[in-house]
């Protein structure tokens, strides 16, 4: 990467290790799929039973586990390792497997046209434009086609006064002070959120109006 300052992995190993240190907040118990969103209910039940499912960006693996334990087949992967392991042994102590994947922030250890399902919850937004759509790229290597993408992008939430950021030429808020420090973040507009997945994808759903809300979608591998 040419600006190492650009790579928030740190920010992301840290935030996770504190999570587990601090016993687990309940927020990370309940996953999308708990409260039953619509979105969030049409990508399972387009997911056949064993489907083999990519949790990209999974953090401490709420939603993984709750994808394992409706019977799929899951992936895990995330920058920040400490998640990784913790969703795995949280796994195995409810007797489920979940796989992690080798992942070094850009490239995904699974072959093309590999995967049923794949959810990429509140982590595209957390890394810079360019890398977004590289991510979405490998994404789409991973999916088979008639595969099912759900991602997330979160509305900007630079509510923390201790947390300075700069703006990035691309509109990544590149955060240097406070708790967020070490974190990037960039707000979507509907079009980029749209356009990462342009090419090869079909948009079936979409929620949330515009920037002031989280924006979710989902879509299906057509190409
Ligand atoms: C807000 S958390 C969401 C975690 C999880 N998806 C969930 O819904 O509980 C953002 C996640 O994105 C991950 N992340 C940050 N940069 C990433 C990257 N370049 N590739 C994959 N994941 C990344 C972080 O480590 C973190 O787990």
């Amino acid at each position: 990467m040419a600006d190492e300052r650009l790579d928030s992995g740190e920010f992301w190993k840290r935030c996770i290790a504190e999570t587990i240190d601090s016993g687990e907040p309940a927020k990370w118990r309940d996953s999308v799929f708990s409260s039953e969103k619509p979105l969030a209910m049409e990508f399972l039940g387009a997911l056949a039973g064993g489907a083999e499912v990519l949790d990209f960006g999974c953090g401490l693996g709420r939603n993984a586990l709750a994808l394992a334990e409706r019977g799929f087949d899951v992936y895990v992967c995330d920058v920040a390792d400490a998640g990784v392991r913790y969703c795995e042994e949280r796994a195995a102590a409810d007797d489920f497997t979940l796989r992690a994947v080798g992942y070094d922030g850009h490239e995904i250890e699974l072959p093309n046209r590999s995967v049923d399902g794949i959810l990429a919850w509140s982590c595209l937004d957390h890394v810079t434009l360019d890398w977004a759509r590289e991510l979405a790229e490998e994404l789409t290597r991973v999916a088979r086609l008639g595969a099912h993408l759900l991602v997330s992008f979160d509305e900007d939430r630079s509510d923390d006064p201790d947390s300075e950021a700069e703006v990035l030429g691309d509109g990544t808020h590149r955060y240097f002070s406070g708790r967020r420090k070490g974190m990037l973040f960039r707000p979507y507009t509907n079009d980029e959120i749209r356009s990462l997945f342009e090419t090869g994808w079909e948009l079936l759903m979409w929620e949330g109006e515009d920037e002031s809300v989280p924006r979710r979608a989902l879509f299906r591998r057509v190409e």
